[in-house]
């Protein structure tokens, strides 16, 4: 695996595999990886010619009391999982040559971006659109791979390379979860014990709802399930949203349309955890 850190030879080099012919699939992350980001490897690596994966963890895309100076970072075991999983360069950057003096564009998707996480977490849409343009115009991919665990996330990045005539395919990737169900993220390593135990219940509560649609209860009702099954796990000290929102529009969802988001947003401490599932309604 190829190591390219500097942002000019990253888009030189995506430039000579292009014209020799050649689809690159990408797969921006932030590094700590776990399963999740794997699977986007790998589906990456079956649907390309060449792989490229990121490592950035990206200051624009915290907020001034969120986890940026202490997010996980493990270099050396990232790379070895992306080798094993068949990346062919990791484009590793540092945050002056992503953000040098005097830059002062930034990537911005009204509406989508304002909702559930959006409303904790003021501008980290914003600079999570900045980044991913950014990315985008530096690896030059056919494809680009992102997960559902981050609905939103995905959405929004898909509106903006529609908007942008970027051109390029965005693969969305399913969840992948642990045995007891816990959607992985990099930032399960923050529980402790009791919490990692207590956050079992967010991917319980989806499914619960998941049953309940199914049934055809009221989805006023459903979200009223939702909220109060949270509630009762103690070490939940903040719901920050959990309910039936549209799969486009991410809006609360009052009446039964074709499809539906189940998704939860909420703090255990001060670890902030979300996951969603999509259903038929
Ligand atoms: P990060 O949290 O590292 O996630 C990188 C990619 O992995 C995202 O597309 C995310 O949705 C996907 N992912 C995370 N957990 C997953 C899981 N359990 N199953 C499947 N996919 C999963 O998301 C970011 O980084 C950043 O915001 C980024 C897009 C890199 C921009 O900085």
């Amino acid at each position: 695996m190829e190591i390219i850190r500097i942002p000019r030879i990253m888009k030189e080099t995506s430039k000579r595999l292009l014209v020799k012919g050649r689809t690159i699939g990408f797969v921006p992350t932030m590094g700590a990886l776990h399963e999740g980001h794997i699977f986007l490897v790998k589906t990456a690596r079956s649907d390309n010619d060449v792989v490229v994966a990121s490592i950035f963890v990206n200051p624009t895309q915290f907020g001034p009391n969120e986890d940026f100076g202490i997010y996980p970072r493990d270099i050396e075991g990232d790379m070895q999982k992306l080798e094993a999983a068949g990346a062919d360069i990791l484009f590793l950057p540092d945050a002056p040559s992503i953000y040098p003096e005097g830059f002062k564009t930034f990537v911005e998707v009204s509406g989508i971006s304002e909702r559930l996480c959006g409303a904790y977490r003021p501008g980290h849409f914003r600079g999570v659109a900045t980044v991913v343009s950014k990315l985008i115009n530096l690896t030059l991919p056919t494809r680009a791979y992102f997960g559902q665990k981050d609905y939103q996330q995905a959405q929004i990045i898909r509106t903006m390379v529609r908007d942008l005539n970027m051109g390029i395919d965005c693969v969305i990737c399913s969840t992948i979860r642990e045995g007891d169900g816990l959607a992985m993220s990099s930032r399960n390593r923050y529980l402790s014990p009791a919490e990692r135990k207590a956050a079992t219940s967010i991917y319980r509560t989806l499914k619960a709802a998941e049953g309940m649609v199914r049934d055809g209860l009221p989805l006023i009702s459903i979200k009223e399930n939702m909220q109060s099954a949270l509630r009762a796990e103690p070490l939940i000290t903040e719901i920050q949203y959990a309910g039936i929102y549209d799969p486009e529009s991410l809006e609360e969802k009052t009446e039964t349309g074709r499809a539906g988001l189940l998704a939860i947003a909420v703090m255990l401490g001060s670890t902030r955890l979300i996951d969603n599932i999509l259903v038929e309604l």
